[in-house]
């Protein structure tokens, strides 16, 4: 399994703080937020890791991470010229996955939980970890039958269709480069995950685990205050990194 995470965008919700630096290099306690999703793949013993940023940051990144030796794996860094969505980190990450399966995770995604043997344990078609959540409206969300198998996916929706957030941690097995390359801009001008996640549930293999532990998306003043307070209390004897 290889993992790509995404720390590209310019972070407009997190203003003035994101004007001269990375939304994922903010501090999340005592680490950079970057460290927590990088932990995530790391402790669940991903090896291999791209790392997606924007240009004007991509010189922080590589003074703070450099090539993963310090931490016993290899970094590979590719620049997002333009926000055009998550699903975009499949495009650029081509020619990295190399037909092999990939967990992404977003870069300013903190979980709690081990992903070990859910990663360990993969092995084809799209898997989705939701979190029940009391603001729904902030993320991509799923219906679920009481089997937990999915029914419908909509990103951010206006009407309530159900409680449980698609968290920002994703395994696909090595067609989702061609699923990607075949979804067409959305509105707003980008590849949606959403539309990723359609593309594997169409065909019936998109699988559902639960997140059992603390999950935040640091994405706002708010989450990342309880974020700080999350790593403080809950992560310190979780980081291998
Ligand atoms: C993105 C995804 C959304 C997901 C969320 C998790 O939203 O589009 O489906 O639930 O990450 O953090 P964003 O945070 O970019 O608005």
């Amino acid at each position: 399994m290889k993992g790509i995470i995404l720390s590209g965008g310019s972070a407009t919700r997190l203003r003035p703080c994101t004007k001269v630096t990375s939304k994922q290099l903010l501090p999340v306690y005592n680490r950079p937020m970057v460290y927590y999703p990088l932990n995530t793949l790391i402790r669940a013993g991903i090896k291999e890791i791209l790392i997606i940023v924007a240009p004007e940051r991509a010189g922080d990144f590589l003074n703070l991470l450099g090539s993963g030796k310090e931490f016993n794996v290899k970094f590979t860094y590719e620049v997002q010229d333009k926000p055009r969505g998550l699903a975009d980190a499949f495009l650029i990450g081509e020619k990295f996955i190399n037909g092999e399966n990939t967990a992404l995770i977003l870069g300013d995604n903190i979980f709690e939980d081990d992903f070990s043997a859910a990663i360990r344990d993969f092995q084809q078609g799209g898997r989705i970890f939701v979190k029940k959540v009391s603001d729904p409206e902030r993320f991509g969300v799923v219906q679920c039958d009481q089997q937990m198998k999915p029914l419908k996916i909509v990103e951010k929706p206006k009407e309530w269709i159900s409680d449980y957030a698609i968290t920002g941690l994703y395994l696909y097995d090595p067609r989702v480069v061609a699923a990607a390359k075949s979804l067409t801009p959305s509105a707003r001008g980008e590849l949606e995950i959403t539309d990723l996640h359609n593309w594997y549930l169409e065909r019936g293999e998109l699988s559902v685990s639960p997140v059992s532990g603390e999950w935040i998306d640091a994405g706002t003043f708010d989450s990342l205050l309880k974020a700080q307070i999350l790593a403080k209390e809950k992560l310190q004897d979780k980081l291998v990194i």
